[in-house]
């Protein structure tokens, strides 16, 4: 067991309603004069921005509205929304949406206290120091930034997406509907799903393995997405289920299924190479990559795969073949995937097989020039990157 330092300061406000406790929260955490940011139409056609622009204004608290985040946010719009919040002295940001909306809003935060240029900071040449707050009110459960420590963003030059984590941009509070969650389309619920489980199995797949308690977490965690997954796809209003998902996005990726692990994270940054290279959803890459990832590095431990397998996906353990057992937990894994229509592989990701320039541009990427490795589990480097793109383009 490692030591660890965990630290979830977000104010979590949870079920039906929920959002009517907006306003009382932006004046809780000192907010005057708010930049309301959102996406494309969801918020719009939930109600969620006519009811909160109301809220404000019964409660005289001063707004300016951004829309147009785009999934996988881009740099661009931070950069545009840095200079309203400039011009207006906003001093509280709320997003409404879900990943894209609250890492676009974080990345703006960051930006109104960062002197240079924003970037700097999601390309490791400066760290912020101050920010912005931040709350959010959550309409789809997936990347878990509602409570994470974790800003995505990408840069349309170059194509770059780079993660930045900073303790200090977790949100102040985090509004979580399940109702809001109902409109969904079967895509985004699925998307989501793979996203919240690799959350933990990034955690899981751990070079330390004695954090019973942390796995029991895990792996309770991991069996509820998965049974209340397949429950919302024969029915998307199910409020238990969506429930159970939308807290479990937030669990996920607060650090709760890792205490006293050393995170692993290698699928999430090859993955983050696909998504800026073919601006595929991030759930829906994290389902093409993993088998691959799995099978690549599984006999580092095989145990940890025979562990998964019989606790997570309920296969029977056979005692005499760990190395048959393993294989079988990393097969029930994509016949799940095949279940919730989420590809396993890059053709069945982008609609063709990637050229060996595309790989090695990622692989370059990923590796930041070959000089750097990736991962905790099986540390990556170049190669195996390329090794690990290549199975999953076969
Ligand atoms: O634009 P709108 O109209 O809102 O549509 C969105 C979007 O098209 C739609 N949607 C959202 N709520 C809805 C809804 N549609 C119907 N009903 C609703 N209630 O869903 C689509 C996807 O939204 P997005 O915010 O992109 O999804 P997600 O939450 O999966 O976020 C993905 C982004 O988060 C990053 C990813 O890389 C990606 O850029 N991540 C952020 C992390 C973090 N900050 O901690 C960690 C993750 O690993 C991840 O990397
Ligand atoms: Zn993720």
């Amino acid at each position: 067991m490692i030591n660890f330092n965990y630290h979830t300061p977000t104010e979590v406000v949870f079920g039906k309603q929920s959002e009517d406790s907006t306003a009382s929260l932006i004046k809780k955490y000192n907010g005057t004069n708010v930049l309301i940011h959102y996406g494309g139409k969801s918020a719009i056609k939930l109600g969620l921005i006519e009811k909160i622009t109301q809220q404000l204004n019964n409660n005289e608290i001063k707004y300016t509205l951004l829309g147009g985040v785009v999934p996988n946010p881009r740099l661009s719009l931070v950069k545009k929304g840095i200079e309203i919040c400039q011009t207006n002295n906003i001093d509280f940001i709320l997003a409404i949406g879900g990943g894209s909306v609250i890492d676009s809003s974080k990345a703006i935060a960051y930006g109104l206290k960062y002197k240079g240029d924003v970037w700097d900071l999601f390309c490791g040449k400066a760290q912020a120091t101050d920010t912005t707050p931040v709350g959010a009110i959550l309409t789809i459960p997936a990347a878990g930034s509602e409570m994470s420590d974790s800003c995505v963003i990408t840069n349309e030059n170059g194509n770059f997406k780079r993660g930045y984590n900073n303790t200090i941009c977790r949100c102040k509070f985090a509004i979580m509907n399940p109702e809001f969650t109902f409109t969904l389309p079967e895509y985004q619920t699925a998307c989501g799903a793979t996203d919240i489980m690799m959350h933990t199995m990034e955690r899981y797949f751990s070079p330390d393995t004695d954090m019973p308690l942390t796995d029991a977490i895990a792996e309770g965690l991991l069996k509820t997405v998965k049974n209340s997954t397949l429950e919302i796809i024969k029915n998307p209003n199910n409020y238990q289920h969506r429930a159970q998902i939308m807290w479990a996005s937030s669990l996920s990726h607060n650090d709760l299924t890792g205490c006293g692990m050393t995170r692993d994270f290698a699928t999430h940054k090859l993955e983050h190479e696909l998504s800026a290279m073919f601006d595929v959803a991030h759930g829906a890459g994290l389902a093409a990559l993993w088998p691959s990832w799995a099978r690549y590095t599984m006999r580092c431990n095989i145990s940890r795969f025979v562990q998964f397998a019989v606790n997570v996906m309920g296969v029977t353990n056979d005692f005499s073949n760990p190395e048959k057992t393993a294989l079988q937990g990393i097969e029930a894994m994509e016949n799940f995937y095949h279940t919730i229509k989420m590809p396993t592989n890059l053709q069945d990701l982008i609609g063709r097989k990637l050229t060996q320039t595309e790989i090695t541009t990622m692989a370059e990427k990923c590796s930041l020039g070959q000089k750097t490795t990736i991962g905790s589990f099986k540390k990556l480097n170049y190669n195996d990157m390329l090794n690990i793109y290549n199975a999953a383009n076969e």
